[in-house]
């Protein structure tokens, strides 16, 4: 199969006829949204949705998010809770993913058998057009390889599915660059499954109460049930193996990196940190990926594939601190060094 990429600032009608008419007979599309790229297909054809998985080389318990182009969607295939209609009416559209009771409209390969589904609305104003144009409900999980960073650029999809997937509509690089919040909306207080674009304290705000699930910090126990799927999977793993540096002042962390750094000389490492702390590191390899956590978010996955393509074997991280975009970069990154924090 040829992948045909269009450019949506050059080719937008185009691109976006086609890949609504790809999706009306079943096939897979990738698109761009405020978060990372999604690789879509109608969340009401199973056959569609089982070639996402198969695209992907995701397990079939890990559900996906149906994608709505507007509000009254949701009401569709959910049961809209009081609680769930004031924070969709707070975050939408946007990065908030709302988990709610399933009508069992969308079909079983989307909820992987769960009695929920997961719900978003885009703010990329192309993606909503795409569910539009398509006149279906779109299943979309992130559009990388099962395991890699997500893709924050059309570039990197392409890396993953050239040849696999027909249609990518390049959107330039996603604002957000960390994937939606996913949240628990099921009962009287949010639980944050995921934590993403819309952060726990702007929910705290809206809601009054708000609660962060457990293995969003931490990996989960041997035996443990995982309330999201997606979170007993090793993550956005680059190749590189990486070592996410923590301590209690950016002195003692500087330090403790410096030392591993210097002690892994015979490998070839890199240094990931926020640009104001790239000094720290003189003589030393440093990829800087922004001045604020916003800016850190929005490039961390790109880096880790960048790390990947210049053969790195060793990527440090300087931890940041677990509040505000921080908890959902603390999230990616600790599950991208298979839970290893020194
Ligand atoms: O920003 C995003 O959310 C992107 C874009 C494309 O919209 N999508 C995305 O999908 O990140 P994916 O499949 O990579 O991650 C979805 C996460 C997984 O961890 C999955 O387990 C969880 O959401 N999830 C989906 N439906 C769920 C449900 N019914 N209950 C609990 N967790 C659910
Ligand atoms: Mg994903």
């Amino acid at each position: 199969m040829n992948t045909r990429v269009y450019d949506l600032k050059t080719e937008y009608e185009a691109g976006m006829d086609a890949a609504a008419d790809v999706l009306r007979q079943g096939g897979l599309v990738a698109f761009p949204t405020e978060t990372v790229y999604g690789l879509g297909a109608d969340a009401c054809n199973g056959a569609a949705v089982s070639r996402i998985f198969a695209a992907k080389g995701r397990p079939g318990d890990n559900p996906l998010i149906v994608h709505v182009c507007a509000a009254g969607q949701a009401g569709e295939i959910a049961q809209i809770t009081p609680l769930a209609a004031k924070l969709m009416d707070a975050f939408w559209p946007g990065p908030f993913t709302a988990v709610l009771p399933s009508r069992g409209v969308v079909c079983r390969e989307v909820t992987a058998g769960l009695g929920t589904v997961g719900v978003r609305m885009p703010a990329a104003g192309s993606a909503r057009e795409l569910i539009r144009r398509s006149g279906r409900l779109i299943a979309a999980p992130s559009a990388n390889l099962s395991g890699r960073p997500s893709p924050t650029e059309a570039g990197h999809v392409l890396a993953d599915f050239d040849g696999v997937v027909p249609i990518i509509l390049d959107g330039g690089p996603a604002d957000c660059g960390v994937e939606s919040t996913v949240c628990d909306l099921t009962g009287e207080v949010p639980i944050i499954l995921r934590p993403g674009g819309v952060t726990a304290e702007m929910i705290r705000q809206a809601a009054g109460e708000v609660q962060v699930a457990r293995a969003v910090l931490e990996g989960l126990g041997k035996d443990e049930h995982a309330a999201s799927p997606g979170m007993k999977y090793k993550h956005y793993a680059p190749k590189a193996k990486v070592w996410v540096v923590d301590g209690d002042s950016p002195n003692t962390i500087a330090k403790k990196l410096k030392a591993m750094y210097d002690s892994m000389q015979d490998e070839k490492c890199v240094i990931l940190c926020a640009d104001c702390r790239a000094g720290e590191y003189p003589g030393r390899n440093v990829m800087s990926i922004g001045a604020d956590r916003a800016a850190i978010a929005r490039n961390l996955f790109g880096a880790l594939r960048e790390a990947d393509r210049q053969e790195y074997a060793n990527v440090f991280f300087e931890a940041v601190s677990p509040d505000g975009m921080g908890l959902a970069i603390m999230n990616r990154i600790i599950r991208a060094a298979g839970f290893h924090i020194v």
